[in-house]
């Protein structure tokens, strides 16, 4: 195995930076999912590491932390004929301290500034202008800024608990209605968030229409609350990105279901329901979803209703590049998706969708 001469600069980053320094000799079949930063030493690699490494990094769980390659002439020229310095920063060899760290630096700045910002004001100022759905609000932004913000790797999973802390999106969404949670929520400040929230309250108002029982309500609040959670995991310029997405963007986006399950897997805490949930909700009835192309049967109903109530959330969010829909459309479009979605539930959600003004 080679050494990378730049090992103790790297190193000294380790704790700061959560740099991963992987040689190609030792690539796993999976990328590392939680680097912040990889450095590739692609010194001497045979056809074999590059082959992998190619798997590795364009794969739908492909890498999605900034990647440095270090390269002399050589695997330089074989690099660049893989297209493999496609959003890659690279590092040519004899490796100068000097080089290295400050690109590692300026690396980690950037993921700082790109992280997620938790912004207390704006928050005030939110629940200031909503006093009805404050307590749903902030109830609902606890939560999440566990998820997307907070939950380690190691932390047990307690969907009791994240049931209960929903009480008041319950409450908030029984009393004053989806429409008025739908004006409140498209203030949010954080796209991600405002998705799930409106997921969640949709949901609700769906499942307080069916007069369903509390424990119920408290599924889909979880449901709606989690289904999202392997976003953490996407990059933000990505899920923020005021454009189309890119080929490459799109299957980065497409990995959050598995990347969600990844994140869940053994956790105790985590039921099958709701894995089942993270990792299906894009799938459609017609097979023409992902990841796994599932059919009919094969998706189940509490699966199918968070599928109706994520796509209605989808068209009904207010962002920077599009105004919401208005409700009849969303309504309307939905129900041309004849093959993909259950129709029928549909029609049953129908009286609450349609209720909310634009
Ligand atoms: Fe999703
Ligand atoms: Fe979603």
């Amino acid at each position: 195995m080679r050494e990378c001469p730049a090992t103790d600069t790297v190193r000294a980053l380790d704790d700061e930076a959560q740099l991963s320094y992987l040689p190609i000799s030792r690539l796993e079949r999976q990328p590392p999912q939680t680097a912040e930063i990889v450095v590739a030493d692609m010194q001497g690699i045979d056809e074999e590491g590059f082959a992998r490494f190619n798997d590795w990094r364009f794969s739908p769980r492909g890498l999605v932390a900034p990647l440095i390659l270090i390269v002399d002439d050589d695997s330089r020229k074989r690099v660049l004929r893989r297209g493999l310095n496609e959003g890659a920063n690279l590092l040519k060899r004899p490796l100068e301290k000097t080089t290295l760290k400050p690109l590692i630096v300026q690396l980690h700045t950037a993921n700082l500034a790109r992280a997620r910002k938790i912004q207390p004001d704006a928050r005030d100022s939110h629940y200031a202008a909503f006093p009805e759905q404050a307590e749903g609000l902030k109830a609902g932004n606890a939560v999440l800024d566990d998820i997307f913000n907070a939950w380690s790797a190691n932390e047990a999973f307690d969907a009791d608990s994240i049931a209960e802390r929903s009480a008041a999106i319950i409450e908030c969404v029984g009393q004053t209605g989806l429409s008025d949670w739908v004006t409140a929520v498209r203030q949010h400040h954080d796209s991600t968030y405002q998705h799930c929230l409106l997921v969640t309250g949709t949901l609700l108002s769906i499942g307080h229409h069916l007069k369903m029982r509390r424990s119920d309500l408290g599924r889909l609040a979880v449901g709606g609350l989690l289904h999202d959670i392997g976003k953490a995991d996407i990059p933000l310029d990505i899920l923020d990105k005021p454009s189309r997405l890119s080929e490459h963007e799109l299957i980065v986006m497409r990995s959050h279901p598995l990347a969600g399950v990844e994140r869940l897997a053994g956790k105790r805490g985590a039921t099958p329901e709701i894995i089942m949930l993270v990792r299906d909700h894009h799938e459609f009835l017609d097979g023409s979803g992902y990841p796994n192309r599932l059919k009919g049967d094969e998706i189940s109903d509490f699966v199918r209703l968070l599928t109706i109530a994520d796509i209605y959330s989808a068209l009904m969010e207010r962002r920077a590049y599009k105004p919401p829909m208005r409700a009849d459309d969303a309504i309307g479009l939905m129900a041309s998706m004849r093959e993909q979605i259950d129709q029928a539930l549909l029609a049953a959600t129908v009286p609450v969708l349609r209720d909310v003004r634009t």
